[in-house]
């Protein structure tokens, strides 16, 4: 049996590395395919050298670009790559342009496509990412739910109960598997100089959020009004998105540390010792979940209901005003909830159950 794991961007590099993990470990006969959607050492390689995965065997350099033009380039060229190699099955992460793309390519060759993190929905269609989500749900043979909630989502869409596989989201073995290595890394707290559990870190670089002037706008005041009120540091490692974007429409801000996107080995650290975290970053909210660090999502809807149901997330939106309050709500609330992704062992099943599928 021989399994391709395509991968492009930085959660599917982290969310996939236990699977690639699994995959060594039981010395499975695989190969990574990088569509290169993100190239940027601190989004792309980094993140290689940092949780020491295998080099891909193909990178298709596709970089970026509008939707059509960026998926389109990824399912050309995944498609010779998948017709000469031959794979049982195209293992696919989440629900950025590769994900839907590469499982689109994969299935139109009858190659069994297995989508990590499925059934996840925010039901809204203006986010690229639904629509890639539920499309590539809907062309996969295997859906590793993360949860009982997101396999429940998939029956309600008509998907059959025999192709859906609760096994915990991947994440958590990301976490687990990091977290005593970042621990011994001092070296960002000492670098920012912020006190454990005294300052506020955020990220924020959703095409919905940064691409509209009036929310990113609403985002940076509503950051500002908490480094004011709090009176500490609100840390900001900033995606080349949002970067760009910031630049774009001129905005100005205040009492915010921007910062580089940061290793995941920074970042993790950053996260469990922060006061709160702010972000409309699906794998962050995660994370901040497992860690036990109360967060506000900066968006109006979530694909991650789990994280609310256990008390360790509230939407804000991107007013400003609702930001400050949803921050000062959090900030009371107590954080003895369950981790609601499983228990850190994803990654070796969904190995375990393509093994066992595919023989
Ligand atoms: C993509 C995903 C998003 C995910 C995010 C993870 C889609 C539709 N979106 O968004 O779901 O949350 O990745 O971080 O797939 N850029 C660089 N260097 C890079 C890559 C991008 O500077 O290595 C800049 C470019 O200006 C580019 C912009 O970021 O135009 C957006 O990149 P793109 O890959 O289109 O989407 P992301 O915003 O990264
Ligand atoms: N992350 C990181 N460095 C950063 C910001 C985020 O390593 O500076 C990690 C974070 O720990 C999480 C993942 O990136 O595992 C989330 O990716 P991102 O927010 O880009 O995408 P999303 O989850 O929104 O699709």
């Amino acid at each position: 049996m021989k399994i391709c794991i395509i991968l492009g961007t930085r959660p599917e590099i982290i969310k996939m590395s236990p699977v690639i993990r699994a995959c060594e470990r039981e010395k499975l006969d695989y190969f990574i395919l990088h569509t290169g959607q993100h190239y940027s050492y601190i989004l792309d390689r980094v993140f290689f050298e940092q949780l020491e995965l295998p080099e891909a065997k193909y990178n298709l350099d596709v970089g970026s670009g509008k939707h059509g033009e960026q998926t389109g380039k990824i399912l050309s060229g995944v498609e010779p790559v998948l017709q000469e190699e031959r794979p049982d099955v195209v293992l696919v992460e989440g629900d950025t342009n590769t994900v839907l793309a590469g499982a689109l390519a994969a299935t139109k060759l009858h190659i069994k496509v297995g989508h990590v993190e499925a059934g996840l929905r925010s039901y809204d269609r203006k986010m690229p990412e639904e629509i890639n989500r539920v499309l590539t749900d809907h062309c996969s043979d295997y859906l590793f739910a993360p949860t009982e909630t997101a396999r429940r989502i998939l029956l309600g869409e008509g998907i059959q109960d025999t192709r859906i596989f609760v096994t915990g989201n991947t994440i958590v073995d990301a976490v687990f598997q990091n977290l005593e290595l970042a621990k011994d890394r001092n070296d960002v707290l000492t670098d920012l100089h912020p006190e454990p559990r005294n300052y506020f870190l955020v990220t924020a670089h959703r095409q919905e959020n940064v691409d509209v002037k009036e929310r990113f706008e609403g985002i940076i005041k509503g950051l500002e009004l908490v480094a004011k009120e709090f009176g500490l540091p609100v840390i900001y490692p900033i995606h080349p998105r949002a970067r760009k974007m910031m630049n774009h429409f001129g905005l100005k801000a205040n009492g915010i540390e921007f910062i580089e996107p940061l290793d995941y080995l920074s970042f993790l650290q950053l996260e469990a010792k922060a006061k709160l975290i702010l972000t409309d970053s699906g794998g962050v909210q995660e994370e901040a979940c497992i860690l036990k660090v109360p967060c506000v999502t900066l968006r109006d809807n979530t694909e991650r209901p789990e994280t609310r149901d256990v008390g360790s997330n509230i939407l804000a939106g991107t007013n400003a005003e609702s930001i400050v309050s949803k921050t000062k709500g959090m900030i009371e609330r107590n954080n003895n909830w369950e981790n609601p992704f499983g228990d850190g062992e994803a990654g070796k099943r969904i190995v375990e159950i393509v093994e066992g599928v595919q023989g």
